[in-house]
């Protein structure tokens, strides 16, 4: 006879049941969901609600799936998978282990714990990229590349610049996963189908045994409530975003036309056919992951537009999005720290680029007004024509001659000497006076503190670490000792 149906209902379609299950995709909510059990039953067993030899017993079957059982299609879910485990361990007892709670609270509340692991896991990954871009720019604060603007290039800066662009960038990304983890980490126990049940259930007690920070108060809220799941997949997808642009870049940076940058074979593929080739085949993944990523917040935001209140099995389809998604950027955040830290600069072809394109032209006109009281957009309009008749390849002492000339024109007199010394893109990098610009010095103050912000958000993982490890040590406790009677 089926657990669920009795003899109230007709046996499924097999088609209906095997499109309905959600059992092949439910692995990763099996730990969650025994320890939810076993924080359940504890709990119903030290208030009396439960016979203590009950409890005893649904316990010491419950000990036996955390190593994982082979879980039947046809029982729907790891739910009810569970629940015939137990069953079949604790004979009678097992009849009982679903007192007092719904699918629906342990549904939300196993993606919950699993949520806060995954955000934990991807928040450890993004410090680990962040401390190979710290690494990396430290050696580069005066390795001078090109910096564009439209793809065009604009000004010269520094590959620690721009590696220290991505340091600030993933550490607002793990700044924003840690503030959503104070909104995930809330459980939703005791609320059963939605409505509450007449049982007894210390709805703080279970939080505390689950490592919950507090509960989801409202009842319906607490089944129904996917904006953390939404929330915590936004978060994924900010974090792979930044991912494709920095792995975009560079892609470009090591491509023949820039070389500025080499990628480290262990993170290149090859032709089967172009025996030279070398491509950057783990940053090519890493760009693309990001529409796989946005597709499944896509895909979780849909589920929930104009869902009736309370819980639909349409939730069920967004379970595995949570755990595919940072899968994707945990992954990502592997391949783009070890390409980070493998990859070399080549000195030569990056400072020679670096001069090309008249990058120097913007603090040439700041030059011409702050230094010789010549109106800014006039001063811009005097280095718009020299840049208008240099050649591609041109000297420093070239743009000194044409501006020279311009000036004298426009009625003021520019020493070449001083536009030369202006003029190069080491100057370009030494002159800027602004707090986070290339300037090495501004540089190594930004380093400093982004790893100060690296350190404290660090220890705030640790400590959230060791407190879920403590919750597991208390339900640990708690289930002996009810063994034990
Ligand atoms: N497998 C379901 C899910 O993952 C569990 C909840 C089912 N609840 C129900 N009332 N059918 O969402």
């Amino acid at each position: 006879m089926s657990l669920l149906r009795g003899k109230r209902l007709a046996g499924m379609d097999e088609g209906a049941a095997r499109f309905t299950a959600s059992v092949l995709q439910d692995g990763p909510l099996l730990e969650p969901t025994v320890r939810i059990n076993q924080a359940h039953i504890v709990s119903l067993g030290m208030d009396g609600v439960l016979d203590r030899g009950k409890a005893a017993a649904i316990l010491s079957a419950l000990e036996g799936a955390t190593s994982g059982f082979a879980m039947d299609p046809s029982l729907e879910d790891v739910h009810m998978n569970l629940e015939a485990f137990v069953a079949k361990s604790a004979g009678e007892a097992g009849g009982y282990m679903n007192l007092g709670k719904s699918r629906n609270d342990q549904v939300s509340t196993a993606l919950r714990m699993r949520a806060r692991q995954e955000i934990l896991g991807v928040l450890r990954k993004l410090l680990g990229s962040v401390s190979a871009l710290l690494d990396a720019s430290s050696g580069a604060d005066d390795a001078l590349i090109p910096g564009y603007t439209h793809l065009q290039v604009a000004q010269p800066t520094t590959l620690s610049h721009y590696l220290l662009c991505y340091a600030e960038a993933l550490l607002r990304d793990a700044g924003r996963l840690a503030d959503c983890y104070g909104r995930v980490n809330l459980s939703p126990m005791g609320s059963a189908a939605f409505a509450g049940t007449t049982v007894n259930v210390n709805r703080r007690r279970v939080a505390e045994l689950l490592g919950f920070d507090g509960i989801v108060e409202n009842t319906m809220d607490a089944v129904s409530a996917r904006d953390f799941m939404i929330e915590a997949i936004s978060a994924f997808l900010i974090v792979q975003l930044d991912l494709s642009r920095l792995a975009e870049d560079l892609i470009f940076y090591s491509s023949s036309e820039a070389s500025y940058i080499t990628i480290p074979d262990a993170y290149a593929s090859t032709s089967s056919i172009m025996p030279q080739k070398k491509n950057a085949a783990a940053l090519e993944t890493v760009r693309a992951k990001a529409s796989s990523v946005l597709g499944m917040l896509t895909a979780a935001a849909s589920l929930v537009k104009g869902l009736p209140q309370s819980y639909d099995l349409d939730l069920q389809e967004m379970n595995s999005l949570l755990w595919k998604s940072s899968e994707a950027v945990m992954d990502s955040l592997s391949m783009v720290a070890g390409t980070v830290r493998g990859m070399t600069y080549d000195a030569e072809r990056s400072s020679r680029n670096a001069l090309l394109g008249f990058g120097v032209a913007a603090d040439l006109a700041e030059t011409l007004c702050v230094e010789f009281g010549i109106q800014f957009r006039a001063a811009h309009h005097m280095v718009g024509a020299v840049a208008a008749g240099l050649p591609r390849e041109y000297t420093p002492a070239q743009v000194g001659r044409l501006l020279q000339k311009e000036a004298e024109a426009g009625g003021f007199s520019v020493p070449a000497s001083r536009v030369e010394q202006v003029c190069t893109p080491q100057a370009s990098i030494a002159l800027k006076k602004t707090e986070g610009s290339p300037n090495p010095s501004m540089a190594k103050a930004t380093r400093l503190r982004l790893k100060e912000d690296a350190g404290r958000l660090g220890s705030w993982l640790d400590s959230k670490e060791a407190s879920l490890a403590r919750s597991t040590g208390r339900l640990a406790e708690e289930i002996a000792k009810i063994r034990r009677r």
